[in-house]
Order: C-alpha cells, then sequence, then structure tokens
C-alpha cells in the first residue's frame, strides 16, 4: 500500500489559524454532499465523480489503439484546446524523460496542435511531418471549437495527401461528444476509430476520460497505475467530512480562508519542471472554474528556481496579494552526484558528494522560508514520487477540491461563458455568416 498524496497548512500559521481553517472545512464538508447527491450548481456535469470506476471497462480499446497508432506511426499529433488538450500533456510531460524527443530514434513523440492559431508554429510542425510517419489524434467535446478545427483540416488535409484517404483515415482517431459536432458525422462518413466524451464531464475535468487517457497511452505510460491513483484518492476524499484527513476538503478551505484574508492570487510553485504543465492544467482547472461573477482566485504559476531569478522578486517583495501552493516530489527518479574537484575554482566542493536532489530540497526549504518571511503564506503538497499513480491522485485530489472550492465561492465550477466573449468578435470580424451585425459594431469600434 503506498501513502497518499499530503497537504501541509504549517507554512499558512502566521497568515490563518488551524482553528478558522478546520472551521471552514466543516461548513464547507456540506458541498461533497451537494456533490455526490448532484444538488448543487452545475450538477449535470459530474461524471467525472464517477471516472475512476467508470473508465475501466474502456481501457482495453484504449490500450489497444495506442499500440496500433505506436506501430504505424512515429509521431502522434494531439489536437485540442483548454480541457481537450491540457490533461493529457500534464501527465505526459510530467512522467517523460525530460529530453523524450532526443533519447532514442525508436521514441514514439506526442505533438500538439490546435492550442492556438500561429500560422508559423503549424507550418514549423508540418516541416517535421513532411518527413515522418505521423497519426492524428483530434479532441473537441463540441466538435466545433476553432483552433482545433483549422488544425485539424489543415493536418488531415496533409496527412490524406501525403499516405491517401484510406491510410490517413487508419491513422486518425477523433474525440468527441456521441451524436452532436462536425467532428461526430466527419468520423462517420470517414470511418475514423472514435471515443465518445459523455455528456456529464466538462473538457476540464475530462483528463481521465479517452481525452487525457488515450494520448497519455500512446506516450507509453501506464493508464492502469494512473486510474488506480485516483481511484485511491476517490476513496479518501469523495465521502470524507474529515478535513484533517481529506486533503481536497483541506486545500479547498484554506485557499478560500486565504483569498477572505486578502490574498487574491495563487501561486502554483515546482521545484520540478516536469510538474511545469501540471501547473498549465491546474490554472485552466480553477482559472475556467472560478473566474466568473466577479469572484475567484486568480491561479498563476511558478518554476523553481527558474523563475527565483525573475518572479521571485516579485513574490518576495511585491504586492503582498499572493499566496504559494508548493508541489514538493520527495525522491527523484535518478541519481545525480556534485563532483569534488581539487583546485575548487568554482567554490563548489562545499557541497560536493551531495546529490543534486539534496541541494534542490535545500532550495525549496530556503525558498518556503523566505518567502513565508516576506509575508507570503504557502500551502505545502506533497508526493512521494513523480509517476502515474501520483498523478493519478493529483488529478483526482485537484478536481473535487476545485468543485467544492467553486462551491465555496457559490459559483458554478463546470461552466465557462466567459470564454464566449473572444470567439464572437473574432467571428464578426472574420465575416463568419451570422455575425453580420457583431461585425458592423466591431468595425466601427476599430476605426
Ligand atoms: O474545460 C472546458 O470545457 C474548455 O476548456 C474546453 O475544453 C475547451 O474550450 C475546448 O472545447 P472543445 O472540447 O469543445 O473543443
Amino acid at each position: 500500500m503506498k501513502d497518499n498524496l499530503t497537504i501541509n497548512l504549517k507554512n499558512t500559521g502566521s497568515f490563518i489559524s488551524t482553528e478558522e481553517v478546520m472551521a471552514l472545512a466543516q461548513q464547507s464538508a456540506r458541498h461533497l454532499d451537494s456533490l455526490n447527491a448532484g444538488t448543487g450548481q452545475g450538477s449535470d456535469f459530474l461524471g467525472w465523480l464517477n471516472l475512476p470506476g467508470d473508465i475501466l471497462p474502456q481501457l482495453d480499446k484504449i490500450e489497444k489503439l495506442a499500440r496500433h497508432l505506436r506501430s504505424v506511426s512515429d509521431i502522434t499529433v494531439v489536437i485540442g484546446i483548454g480541457g481537450s488538450y491540457l490533461g493529457a500533456r500534464a501527465v505526459i510531460e510530467a512522467l517523460s524523460h525530460n529530453f523524450s524527443s532526443r533519447i532514442s530514434e525508436k521514441h514514439h513523440d506526442i505533438i500538439y496542435a490546435g492550442q492556438n492559431i500561429d500560422e508559423d508554429y503549424l507550418a514549423d510542425m508540418i516541416e517535421i511531418l513532411d518527413r515522418k510517419d505521423y497519426s492524428i489524434v483530434v479532441i473537441s467535446k463540441s466538435g466545433t471549437t476553432t483552433e482545433p478545427a483549422i488544425a485539424f483540416r489543415i493536418l488531415k488535409n496533409h496527412l490524406e495527401r501525403k499516405v491517401g484517404k484510406p491510410v490517413a483515415a487508419d491513422r486518425i482517431v477523433v474525440i468527441t461528444d456521441e451524436k452532436r459536432g462536425a467532428l461526430r458525422s466527419m468520423a462517420e462518413t470517414s470511418g475514423y476509430e472514435s471515443f465518445v466524451i459523455p455528456d456529464n464531464i466538462g473538457g476540464r475535468y475530462s483528463v481521465l476520460t479517452p481525452v487525457g487517457l488515450l494520448p497519455v497511452a500512446i506516450s507509453g505510460i501506464d493508464i492502469r497505475t494512473l486510474v488506480r491513483g485516483a481511484r485511491e484518492m476517490e476513496k479518501l476524499t469523495r465521502e470524507n467530512k474529515n478535513a484533517s484527513s481529506n486533503p481536497s476538503l483541506l486545500y479547498a478551505s484554506a485557499r478560500n480562508l486565504l483569498l477572505q484574508h486578502g490574498r487574491s492570487v495563487e501561486i502554483m510553485v515546482s521545484f520540478t519542471p516536469r510538474l511545469h504543465y501540471f501547473s498549465e492544467w491546474w490554472k485552466q482547472l480553477f482559472g475556467e472554474s472560478e473566474g466568473k461573477d466577479g469572484k475567484g482566485i486568480f491561479p498563476a504559476s511558478a518554476d523553481m528556481t527558474t523563475d527565483l531569478h525573475s518572479l521571485g522578486q516579485y513574490i518576495q517583495d511585491g504586492r503582498r496579494i499572493l499566496f504559494e501552493t508548493m508541489i514538493s516530489v520527495i525522491n527523484p527518479g535518478k541519481k545525480l552526484v556534485i563532483p569534488l574537484e581539487k583546485d575548487d575554482s568554482d567554490q563548489l566542493n562545499y557541497i560536493a558528494g551531495k546529490r543534486l536532489s539534496e541541494v534542490n530540497h535545500n532550495a525549496e526549504l530556503g525558498t518556503a522560508m523566505a518567502h513565508n518571511d516576506g509575508n507570503v503564506p504557502i500551502i505545502n503538497i506533497t508526493i512521494p514520487e513523480l509517476d502515474a499513480y501520483y498523478a493519478g491522485q493529483m488529478i483526482y485530489f485537484f478536481e473535487l477540491a476545485c468543485a467544492v472550492s467553486g462551491y465555496i465561492l457559490d459559483v458554478n465550477p463546470f461552466d465557462q461563458p466567459g470564454v464566449e466573449a473572444y470567439k464572437k468578435n473574432m467571428f464578426a470580424l472574420l465575416d463568419k455568416p451570422g455575425y453580420e451585425e457583431a461585425a458592423k459594431k466591431i468595425r466601427a469600434r476599430l476605426k
């Protein structure tokens, strides 16, 4: 039996008291009931709560298709944006070799498209794809999101010209709604293999569906262990109203209490660069779930020690609106020792013989102390290792915490009405049929 992810509030002690956190957690435990009974806001979108168990029957198909795509191609392009992209990338980057694309000729690379509309980005990608065998996994719940739709049109066209329509059809997988949307009809007409994103699961809560699991399996990561980690976290948190043993409830309560004390920006901090995209996933999860009705904590992130030499100054001395959530990984996967040098010209012999992880750990401790002294509260989250099991634990831990936190803020954590605003302007400017009136208004503003 493995240890669980833990949360520690010792570095928030001079800002909020244990009693206050526990009181808010006790009040907030009712939100677990609302989630489990489906009586809170956005209750049509609670399918993610059951995913660690519900997804099991689909794992065989996901793994089989992952093996197939690996066997017919060197690269898989995952097309998607927001919740249809970040979860997969978070897990893949967290669990892969830091230089995976350079590790061996045989390495199956995962690259990402449809998360921007930059011409050079996609043109550069096509230059690489011209020389490689590749597959496409296109993910969009609505099946109509502009960025992935454009990328899919361009890459499908490229692949079909390169290998012919029948072979391309064998290398394209669609993950979308069961019935609605352009992608579903394209899958049916062209005979693409496909998976369904259930109606009751929103994009940013979908990492434990094929949306996240297929790309993760293609990258070679053991998705069964990932799901097992999530399952273990579900058991620990979903119905547990005791905040001292429910890390999701504790985290949701502590961050809301910090907000009530004026801390409106939360920085996700890690000393493990492979967690960079985990922070990106977390930012979307919390930002899109909470940032509405003029409410919410602004989610930001920093990669340490890199950002100690950029954002570090602000965190230490800038406006005191911040708190940090620091994710620590206890055991590194590999070992590297700092060598002794006879002449000590760089004056590093005082750490000769030490592992790099020891230096990193002390940098982390020193940073936490300095930031605390600089009036920054820190929530500490710890996992023993960065592996598939703990990635699964973190996913469920943060998803449940986010839902509870949204309910504490009294917002619907499962919608994202604000995302439509930029789309409307863009469609009008691009003369999309149906946007004529909006186009007139917008052009008048641009004059
Ligand atoms: O979390 C969400 O629901 C969003 O971030 C969506 O995932 C994102 O907008 C992409 O939507 P779709 O999957 O419909 O293309």
